[in-house]
């Protein structure tokens, strides 16, 4: 091991001077400044879509703070809990703001995580060699929806309780051990205080260490290989004498005050919803999570928070009748692989033994079930892009025009599906939710063949820049 040693400043070098050198002798300070901020070289062609990560970070911290604040007060207690919050709502000084910005938090948190992702996919961000970053991404938005699910339970309100029991019971479908898995996800055999103390311990501790762990290997990874860009050229390819990218401008400054701006844009629209509209017309907080849980009382009508909806329809639409499609769905994808992909033997085998395994267990399994699993594959999909995207080029600028409207409709199928799973279940709904699944479905797995369809444009070598 190197001997210890510390660099020698002269003897009248200001004391913040020599109060950094001595950090730095013992540990990584100045040096990880500049590798992650001021000499973090960044593509000069950011556009505002480029502002959510940074908005991403800045709620993770408003979250974290107000929770401790609320966990002062909070009491985890099913005969408790409710009226701790209304304490906390009424009684604790400021205690209002704290609960409406963790609550308009968790509706701010989705909002800025999916335009995030929606830039990923604009622009290929999630292509090689950023397949970990998007890899970890996906990883922090399960956790965020298990931390969004976990902690909706803590008010003990009426939706609170019984969109426990339905999530819960979901796990029940599941064949064999699926009843004793919800009777140990709950610790009992409804929705007790047993569920309560377990969802706690796991929204106030478990999920946030989790969380922020995927969060710093979300941005170490970025950093390895460098950010993607609106052109999705690579910068690292053209690089000056000292190693720069010629295309490369140092995060801190350029983009940290770009970031100040996107954050005071941000604060004024949740702020505006935190003062004037935090229940969002029953959006961001349900007015019957206003009423105490009653385990006698059903509401008529459960739904899920908005942010989870698009995937809840999934769920709703499989219904019995929707099963022979999707049979018939399974069969033509095996179909399209066995006839159309350039894959091994092994590869079409393996796809023919699951397709015949899958189309079978539909038969005997019930749709609940598969319903079941479809809304889970429905996330875990989102981790299958970079293998699934073969477009020659990575960003949208350079794809055949036609493709932003398979975004377009793919977009369109999304917002359809979370409308409609805040709505109480009809016909008609059903069957436009059973077409969505279809066409959510399909662009992904779909992708391999319309990714590399039609006239890509020419990439340019650079990245296209106009000063402002
Ligand atoms: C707590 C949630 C998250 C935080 C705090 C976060 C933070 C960040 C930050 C600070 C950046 C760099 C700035 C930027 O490019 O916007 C970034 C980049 C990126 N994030 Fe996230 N992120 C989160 C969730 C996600 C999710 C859910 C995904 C996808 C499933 C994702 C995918 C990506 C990708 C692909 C990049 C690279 C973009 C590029 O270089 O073009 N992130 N993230």
């Amino acid at each position: 091991m190197a001997a210890f040693q510390e660099k020698q400043l002269p003897k009248d070098a200001p004391v913040s001077a020599k109060a950094l050198n001595w950090v730095d002798s013992r540990f990584p300070l100045t040096s990880t400044w500049k590798a992650h901020l001021s000499e973090y070289y960044a593509p000069k062609n950011f556009n505002f879509w480029y502002a959510f990560g940074s908005l991403a970070l800045l709620v993770l911290v408003i979250q974290i703070v107000t929770g401790i604040f609320l966990v002062m007060h909070y009491k985890p207690d099913a005969t408790l809990a409710f009226a701790s919050v209304e304490y906390i709502m009424r009684d604790v000084p400021w205690g209002w703001l704290v609960r409406y910005m963790h609550s308009t938090g968790a509706s701010a948190f989705f909002i800025v995580v999916y335009l995030h992702m929606v830039r990923g996919l604009l622009y290929g961000s999630y292509r090689k060699p950023r397949e970990l970053v998007w890899l970890f991404g996906v990883a922090i938005f399960l956790c965020l929806m298990g931390e969004a699910f976990m902690g909706y339970l803590l008010p003990w309100g009426q939706m609170s309780y019984w969109g426990a029991q339905v999530i819960v019971n979901l796990f029940g479908a599941i064949p064999f051990i699926g009843p004793d898995l919800s009777l140990w996800i709950r610790g009992d055999y409804v929705v007790s205080d047993a569920t309560l103390n377990r969802f706690f311990s796991f929204h106030v501790i478990a999920i946030p260490l989790v969380l922020i762990g995927l969060v710093v290997a979300h941005i170490i990874a970025l950093h390895e290989v460098g950010s993607n860009n609106p052109d999705g050229v690579e910068i690292k390819e053209k690089l000056d004498a000292n190693g720069v990218p010629l295309d490369g401008v140092p995060f801190h400054p350029y983009y940290s005050v770009h970031d100040v701006m996107a954050v005071a844009v941000f604060l004024i629209v949740f702020t505006a919803v935190v003062f004037f509209a935090p229940e969002m017309g029953g959006y961001f907080l349900e007015y019957n999570n206003f009423v105490p849980a009653d385990s006698l009382k059903t509401p008529p009508h459960i739904a899920p928070v908005w942010y989870f909806t698009p995937f809840y329809s999934i769920l709703r639409a499989t219904t019995s009748d929707f099963m022979a499609y999707l049979m018939a769905g399974v069969a033509a994808y095996v179909a399209l692989l066995v006839f159309r992909s350039q894959r091994s033997g092994v590869f079409k085998i393996a796809a023919i033994v699951i397709g015949v395994a899958v189309i079978a267990g539909m038969a005997i399994f019930d749709a609940k079930f598969w319903g079941v699993v479809l809304m889970g594959v429905s996330v875990m999909i989102l981790g299958g892009l970079p293998w699934l995207d073969h477009s020659q080029v990575k960003s949208i600028r350079y794809r055949p025009s036609w493709h932003k409207y398979v975004y377009l409709v793919f977009g369109i199928a999304f917002v359809v599906l979370g409308y409609l799973g805040v709505q109480p279940p009809t016909a008609v709904g059903t069957m436009i939710a059973q077409i969505g699944t279809f066409i959510y479905f399909g662009f992904f797995l779909l992708m391999p063949w319309w990714s590399a369809l039609g006239r890509f444009k020419p990439v340019p070598d650079r990245v296209t820049y106009h000063p402002h």
